[in-house]
């Protein structure tokens, strides 16, 4: 308790009945503002709205911009856990909308109490990558971000939205792959087993479900069969034949188990071994595991769209 102890004497003493958030949109445009779900309204580029609320406010502020949503999720959000002057950034993995940065209003920081927070970008490493479902005691000392702390009475907050005064940069186009379904049928994947990104991971049918296990880079003529945004390839192993069952390995140029062609006729075969990608016994029940057969015309098993 001691530096905190410290740190609030030495704090200016504001009578202040609750805590102020001034929310500051930095964005080159308009700006939708959202505080745990509630919208605030449109905030202009460059305005700044206020809002009060007790001591004991938790909860997280953000905006659905630039790919976000009202209900949080696509976000970069500001939270506050009032009950111990907690505060914390939280950003979404798959979608950066907005920077953010916190700022206690007139807490000089000390002790590592009361320090702005700023996340930039997906890479920052100082923001939770979804929101804290529970919070350390409070100590005598701040807490390691992406906690902070400013354990002064009724600390205000400046929340800044872009305070790069940009939107993030746009990241290059990801190839963002395809499925791969056994003879037409789109409701069953080619899937990675668990989503497990790892050599010798076996190759099964499973119900599509958007994952990224799901997600293939593949193209007409010869190819890697390659789970998009991986280093992982569709593998046949070093000695193919009919009933092998496939699996990931780590993607090599030039290596035979891993060099396929796709046909015209939809036939996914192991370049120049006759041996083609094969749904085991027809059989569609999630988890059956994938094999190399030999390619058969007419057969069904060994069509893949
Ligand atoms: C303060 O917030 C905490 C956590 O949300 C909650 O458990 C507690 O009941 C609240 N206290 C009051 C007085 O509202
Ligand atoms: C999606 O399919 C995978 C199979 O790789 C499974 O492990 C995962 O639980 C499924 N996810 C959902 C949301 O059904
Ligand atoms: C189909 O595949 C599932 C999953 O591997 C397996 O449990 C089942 O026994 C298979 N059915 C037949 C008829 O082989």
């Amino acid at each position: 308790m001691v530096s905190s102890f410290v740190y609030v004497l030495a704090a200016p003493l504001l009578v202040q009945a609750a805590r102020r958030y001034n929310i500051v949109n930095n964005c080159p445009s308009t700006i939708s503002v959202f505080i745990n779900g509630n919208g605030q309204g449109p905030v202009p580029s460059g305005d700044t709205i206020t809002r009060t609320f007790n001591n004991n406010f938790s909860g997280l502020i953000y905006s659905n911009a630039n790919g976000g949503s009202s209900s949080g999720s696509g976000t970069t959000r500001a939270g506050f856990y009032g009950p111990d002057d907690y505060y914390y950034i939280v950003k979404d993995s798959t979608n950066f909308n907005t920077g953010i940065n916190i700022t206690p209003i007139n807490r000089p920081s000390q002790f590592g109490f009361c320090v702005s927070a700023t996340c930039n970008s997906l890479t920052c490493n100082n923001a939770y990558s979804s929101p804290p479902t529970g919070f350390p005691a409070q100590t005598g000392s701040a807490p390691t971000p992406p906690l902070y702390e400013c354990p002064t009475p009724n600390t205000g907050y400046t929340v800044t939205f872009c305070p790069t005064g940009l939107f993030p940069p746009v990241l290059p186009p990801v190839n963002k792959g395809t499925t791969i379904n056994p003879n037409g049928n789109n409701n069953k994947c080619l899937d990675v087993r668990g989503a497990v990104f790892a050599n010798g991971t076996p190759v099964q049918i499973y119900d599509c479900n958007g994952s990224g296990a799901q997600n293939w880079i593949v193209n007409r003529g010869n190819t890697k069969v390659q789970v998009a945004g991986t280093n992982f390839c569709l593998d046949a192993g070093s000695s193919p034949g009919n009933g092998v069952g496939m699996k990931i390995w780590t993607c090599y140029s030039g290596l035979a188990a891993q060099a396929w062609y796709y046909t015209d006729d939809n036939r996914i075969a192991l370049t120049g071994q006759g041996q083609c990608l094969d749904l085991t016994g027809g059989n569609l029940s999630n988890g059956n595991r994938i094999q190399t057969w030999q390619c058969t015309n007419g057969n069904n098993n060994q069509v893949w769209t």
